[in-house]
């Protein structure tokens, strides 16, 4: 990574072209959930010192390149100057002629946040024509929005070609969480899988695994493994048409020596509303469905994470929703959280329902790093390079 954000650049008076994801989730007009919000201060608050004229731009939900009522970043824009306690002035037209005249407008250290990006066709299609125009409304260009830049948009990739480009403080700290996992390793590492679907982690598993000392894949995709390897597993949730999918990982994990570990025993039930009982994956019926692992498999859990270095965890590992069945996530956040703090081992954890989880168990600062990217976090670990880092790698 080069051309990083950094205390030496001097931004006196320079208008700052700020990309951020302020993506958040909102329910009834109402921001539900801030940390992407939270997550960007460090950026705002270093060029504000630096004196800087901030343009904000992101961009909120999938508008398509219309006006679409409720997708506006207005509330975003208030919820921001109240964590400030500054003023954010709100743009509230998609660009066009007027835009760099309110932008010319604002002083030193103010901030303007601009609608939606997304409300503008240019954006999606990543048009020259649209990453020029929005070029042209500053002087340098900061990517602060990790989770977005695994998207071919205007905003994030195709306007590093018209201007100054650098990253951000909160970006660089993602990809530099997202090294340490990847291509930076401290061994033994070990990545704990869950979540519904194998095929749409299949990737991330098979990138993983050439470097990873162990995989433990619990969740709907740790019960595919269980049925593919001929447990009964009643009516739970799995995928049937992955077997070929299965054998391939069982064979890389022999080719590059990493540790398969499946669900020893399960908590079932015969409904999502019920109550759990324990079984060996042996004594499951046919009318029961798996809804957390159970207590030898979290003693396996144990083990490992208390053998690693660093861990990856995405995923929960049962129906956490229920608390009937939230113990297996419950626990391995517990672990993961004493290791992390007792050891200082390298701890990441990402994805949405993973977040969601640490979330609800008020674990946020028990990891190392938690990433707030879905999609971006995904695709990095399947080995992908992301558009918009790759642009900004290119920017001289
Ligand atoms: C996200 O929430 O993952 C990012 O904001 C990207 O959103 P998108 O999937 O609509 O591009």
């Amino acid at each position: 990574m080069k051309n990083i954000l950094n205390k030496n650049l001097n931004l006196k008076g320079k208008k700052v072209l700020l990309r951020v994801d302020l993506n958040v989730p909102m329910k009834n007009g109402a921001i539900t959930e801030t940390s992407r919000i939270e997550k960007i201060l460090p950026t705002i608050n270093l060029l504000l010192e630096k004196q800087a004229k901030i343009i904000i731009i992101s961009h909120i939900g999938r508008p398509k390149g219309k006006v679409v009522e409720g997708m506006s970043l207005k509330p975003i824009s208030e919820k921001l100057s109240f964590l400030l306690n500054k003023e954010v002035l709100f743009n509230k037209e998609p660009i066009n002629k007027n835009t760099l005249l309110e932008i010319n407008k604002i002083s030193n250290g103010a901030i303007i946040m601009l609608e939606n990006i997304r409300f503008n066709k240019g954006e999606e299609l990543n048009s020259s024509e649209f990453s020029k125009k929005i070029s042209n409304l500053g002087d340098i260009y900061i990517n602060d929005a990790f989770s977005c830049s695994h998207r071919s948009h205007a905003s994030v990739e195709g306007i590093t070609k018209y201007i100054p480009s650098y990253f951000g403080l909160q970006i660089t700290e993602e990809v530099n969480a997202l090294k340490k996992i990847t291509s930076e390793i401290e061994k033994p590492v070990s990545l704990i899988i869950g979540g519904s679907k194998i095929s749409t982690k299949i990737k991330i598993i098979n990138n993983l695994i050439k470097k990873f000392n162990n995989i433990i894949i619990v969740g709907g995709m740790g019960n595919t493994m269980l049925k593919h390897t001929g447990s009964n597993i009643g009516k739970s949730i799995c995928e049937n048409e992955c077997g070929s999918l299965i054998k391939e990982i069982l064979v890389n994990s022999k080719k590059f020596n990493c540790e398969i570990t499946i669900p020893k025993d399960v908590i079932v039930s015969t409904s999502l509303n019920g109550e759990g009982k324990e079984r060996h994956i042996n004594e499951i019926k046919d009318d029961e469905m798996i809804l957390d692992i159970g207590s030898k498999t979290i003693s396996s859990i144990e083990t490992i994470i208390h053998n690693s270095r660093t861990i990856l965890w995405n995923g929960p590992a049962g129906y956490f929703e229920n608390p009937n069945f939230q113990n297996g996530t419950k626990k391995i956040l517990e672990l993961i959280s004493q290791k992390t703090k007792k050891d200082k081992i390298f701890s990441v954890a990402g994805g949405g329902e993973t977040v969601a989880a640490i979330n609800k168990f008020k674990k946020f600062d028990s990891f190392t790093f938690v990433s707030t990217a879905g999609g971006a976090f995904l695709e990095y670990l399947e080995g992908k390079t992301l558009p918009a880092i790759k642009a900004l790698n290119q920017n001289v």
